[in-house]
């Protein structure tokens, strides 16, 4: 089925009524969005496979032998309200190649595989690439199973409640020592491609942090101002110092989702939980910004007699992407342009244990993690001959 038949009937699933998608782990849109990889699965006679982790993986088997892998793929989950592209153009541009590489004859000599991670987002767990972090082993299953989402529902017993066993999870060196490489398509999420497909060089390291405000919970109308400890003001402080401090190192930082307690128009908050993302092209610099937030929000709540505290829930260091197969891409698409990106994909987790490569294919506007994300279906199909390009050169004998 082509590329754009695919396309049009994942669309519908998990579309929130402001057009982006809400495709949370183990919800009803993440069932749909897996039954249907499986549909697709099989209308090609490829072997689906779950691992332990939640992960699905449509295999395509010329001996048998599970070696040294040619794999592919993406994601399927979404931010709450992202767009369309994000990990679903990864996905159905594996199916459509493997149907060009069919259509051409293509016999791999090496085993070729479609990966759909889970919980790539992080959207519902608060840890992102949670799946091939489980994988290969770079969370510990103990802290994922008690990861919980913002109703209080573990990873543990959304998993279970999916028919998958949370005892389980944890990292799959027999799964992990079968794939050669892996190869991953994205949409590009910034401005930063000219041309239709593009290759990736590094990934900026990146982490999330949860700062917790804890003031006292009173009147709105008969406190006095001089007798409050409301921790909004130091929050409020902390996201006007999050823009400066990532302005000062060259960095970006990001306060996205907040939780307040109790949330209500009349009362003055008791608490305030809300959550940072920091990235920057080095180390260095994602701490700098990290630590002048910090002491700003420290310094703010001193001054509110509000208590705060800092907890790193993720950090991923910088990925620089395999330079031969890097070069071995861009040379299979005739020199591609080479790219670093400030957003976070499995392929980085990945890159710590076998070959790993990206694939970019452009976004005109560089909207993305919004509704408004977009491709054009002609740089869609370019990224579709690439990927079948770079495939067919890394399966043949
Ligand atoms: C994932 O898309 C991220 O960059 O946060
Ligand atoms: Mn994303
Ligand atoms: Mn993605």
């Amino acid at each position: 089925m082509g590329f754009e038949k695919m396309w049009r009937e994942l669309l519908p699933i998990g579309r929130a009524s402001g057009g982006g998608y809400r495709r949370f782990s183990w919800t009803s849109a993440d069932r749909e969005c897996r039954a249907w990889f499986a549909e697709e699965a099989d209308r090609r006679g490829l072997t689906l496979e779950e691992d332990r982790n939640g992960n699905l993986f449509a295999w395509w088997d010329v001996s048998g032998d599970r070696r040294d892998a040619v794999l592919t793929g993406s994601h399927l989950d979404s931010v709450p309200d992202g767009g369309a592209f994000d990990g679903p153009l990864g996905v159905v541009s594996a199916l459509a190649a493997v149907d060009l590489l069919r259509e051409r004859g293509v016999t791999p000599a090496r085993p070729l595989g479609i990966a759909v991670f889970a919980e790539e987002e992080g959207a519902r767990f608060g840890v992102a690439c949670l799946g091939s972090r489980l994988l290969t082993g770079a969370i510990d299953p103990v802290r994922a199973r008690a990861l919980r989402d913002g109703d209080g529902v573990t990873w543990a017993d959304a998993m279970s409640a999916a028919g998958n066993d949370p005892a389980a999870i944890g990292p799959d060196p027999d799964l992990l020592a079968g794939i050669g490489c892996f190869v991953e398509l994205h949409v590009e999420q910034g401005r930063a491609l000219e041309t239709p497909v593009g290759v990736a060089s590094a990934i900026w390291p990146h982490g999330r942090w949860r700062f917790d405000f804890t003031g006292q919970g009173n009147h709105a109308g008969t406190t006095l101002l001089r007798d409050r400890r409301d921790p909004m003001l130091p929050f409020a402080h902390t996201v006007l110092a999050a823009r400066d401090a990532a302005a000062r190192h060259e960095a970006v930082a990001t306060m996205g989702k907040v939780r307040v307690t109790p949330n209500g128009v009349n009362a003055i908050p008791s608490a305030v939980q809300a959550w940072l993302d920091t990235r920057a092209p080095d180390d260095a610099a994602v701490r700098a910004t990290v630590g002048d937030i910090r002491a700003a929000a420290e310094n703010a709540a001193r001054e509110h007699g509000v208590e705060v505290a800092l907890a790193e829930e993720s950090y991923t260091q910088v990925v620089d992407f395999h330079a031969e197969l890097r070069d071995r891409l861009a040379k299979a698409l005739g020199g591609a342009p080479v790219l670093p990106t400030g957003a976070g994909h499995d392929a980085g987790i990945l890159s710590a244990h076998v070959p790993t490569a990206m694939l970019f294919v452009r976004n005109p506007t560089g909207v993305s993690h919004a509704p408004e994300e977009h491709a054009e279906t002609a740089d869609c199909l370019a990224g579709v001959e690439a990927l079948a390009a770079v495939l067919e050169d890394l399966v043949s004998p």
